[in-house]
């Protein structure tokens, strides 16, 4: 396996600049969504049983889609004093929770029913209330090498000789589900296991290596690579939740180009990290100087567990550690961060199952360079928290599919702790800035003004 990780090609927010050569335009027409909406998850553990049953709840009404902006949110349009702030759903056509039909693969044949009860989430006062449907839900057999996910070995795989054709086992999967869902469309979002560190290697490169790759079954070309793969070349979105490189690849970019299909991606921003890209950014915008930044957490779910194998976690590190250096800029304020010492750690603990405890100690610094600490404590829910994230990306993926926008969506960063960008680009990584990014791409969409906050037509 050691070739598997080991590569002379630098990492793809490390490559040089490349802006596209047809910028992103704003499309004539955006098709509306009608007809069902298939969204696909690869990998039915907590995270997506946890999306699936809350997504069910809402629409029937029984419990709020808390956390989701596209349920939950507004946008404001127009001067302030218009006081116009419509739903969020109601002003961008996103596909109506009613309408769609959830489907997956898992390495593990139980429903989605079943797997929640074992992912331990949610309450039985939810659960029994839309057991009927999860029941319904069962994985497709699963795309599945254990040399890319050390810590588990599951019964439900699929066999073929080269990569190639699971490729295309995928796709017929895809097709069929779409058929026998009566779904007019489709989206993926990973919700699969994080897989071992990979770098962005020669087979990387472009599409013609990648197929070559494929058939010669590369080592490169992990499991969440080959549903990619299928779901691109099916004309189906795909934004990847995990920090697995997955769609941040040159050949990906290439094919989602030339099918024109949108992709997304890294690893869901959910509890320290969402944390950090609030916290930092209020540091730094009041010049206050940080020379150290501990953050640990204890979590004892299945995902804790993977995390707990040297491969996986060190892709979740790297994902991990990106937000702080490039928000604190300390190139441009040497003297406020320059000496940061940032280090993340976390530790598989069982007995707190998804109920993930995290501790960050800040080491900060203000005026004559005075010390000061600020300690966080988040005792927050894995799954709670990410849940809503999967069903937001899935209808706005879908939205953007339909909008005609394709490549990296870069409008979506607000969901990532480690947002794909155009090659050599830094990611935003500041929460607000996401969001206003996020908004006023639907404005612009949508053929309204964008929002710079100048303000300055309320004086003379
Ligand atoms: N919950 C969060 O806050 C959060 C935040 C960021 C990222 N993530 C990522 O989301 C992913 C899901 O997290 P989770 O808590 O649901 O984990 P989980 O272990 O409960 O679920 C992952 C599921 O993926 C399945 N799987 C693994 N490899 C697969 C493959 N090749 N094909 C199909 N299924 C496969 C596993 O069997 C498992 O059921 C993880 O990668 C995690 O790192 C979660």
């Amino acid at each position: 396996m050691a070739e598997i990780f080991s590569s002379s090609v630098p990492p793809t927010h490390l490559w040089p600049v490349r802006l596209c050569e047809d910028p992103v335009e704003k499309p004539s027409s955006i098709r509306p969504a009608e007809g069902k909406l298939a969204i696909l998850l690869p990998g039915l553990g907590a995270v997506a049983t946890t999306a699936i049953a809350g997504t069910l709840l809402a629409r029937r009404g029984l419990e709020k889609p808390v956390g989701s902006l596209t349920q939950m949110g507004t946008i404001r349009l127009g001067p302030r004093k218009d006081d116009r702030a419509p739903p969020i759903r109601e002003f961008v056509p996103l596909a109506s929770i009613n309408d769609v039909a959830f489907g997956g693969w898992d390495i593990f044949p139980d429903n989605a029913y079943e797997s929640a009860v074992a992912a331990n989430v949610l309450e039985s006062r939810h659960l029994d209330l839309v057991r009927e449907e999860l029941s319904t839900i069962k994985p497709m057999s699963a795309v599945f090498d254990p040399a890319y996910v050390r810590r588990l070995h599951g019964t439900h795989v699929k066999h073929a000789p080269t990569k190639a054709d699971l490729v295309e086992q995928v796709q017929a999967d895809i097709r069929g589900f779409m058929r026998t869902n009566d779904c007019a469309r489709a989206v993926a979002v990973w919700c699969g296991s994080t897989e071992v560190y990979l770098e962005p290697a020669p087979v990387h490169e472009s599409v013609e290596s990648f197929e070559k790759g494929l058939r010669n079954n590369d080592p490169g070309i992990s499991n969440s690579q080959i549903y990619a793969w299928a779901c691109l070349k099916e004309g189906v979105p795909f934004a990847n939740g995990a920090p697995n490189l997955t769609v941040d690849l040159p050949a990906i970019w290439q094919l989602a180009r030339e099918r024109n299909v949108p992709i997304a991606g890294k690893d869901f921003k959910t509890g320290q990290t969402f944390m950090k890209t609030v916290i930092a950014p209020a540091f730094k915008a009041r010049m206050l100087g940080v020379r150290g930044w501990f953050s640990t957490n204890i979590l004892g779910n299945r995902d804790g567990e993977v995390l707990d194998d040297p491969g996986s976690f060190k892709t979740k590190e790297v994902s991990k550690l990106g937000s702080l250096e490039i928000i604190f800029q300390p190139k441009l304020y040497p003297a406020l961060y320059e000496q940061l010492y940032h280090k993340v750690r976390i530790e598989y603990y069982p007995p707190r199952g998804d109920a993930k405890e995290g501790w960050d100690n800040i080491d900060l610094f203000g005026w004559l360079g005075y010390p000061m600490q600020l300690k966080v404590n988040f005792l927050c829910r894995d799954s709670i928290l990410a849940a809503p994230i999967v069903l937001d990306l899935a209808l706005f993926m879908d939205f953007a599919m339909r909008a005609g926008m394709r490549g990296t969506q870069e409008w979506l960063s607000f969901y990532f702790k480690s947002p794909m960008t155009a090659p050599g680009l830094l990611p935003e990584h500041d929460l607000f800035i996401q969001l206003k990014k996020l908004k006023n791409t639907l404005r612009w969409l949508m053929g309204e003004e964008l929002i710079t906050h100048l303000g300055n037509e309320y004086y003379d």
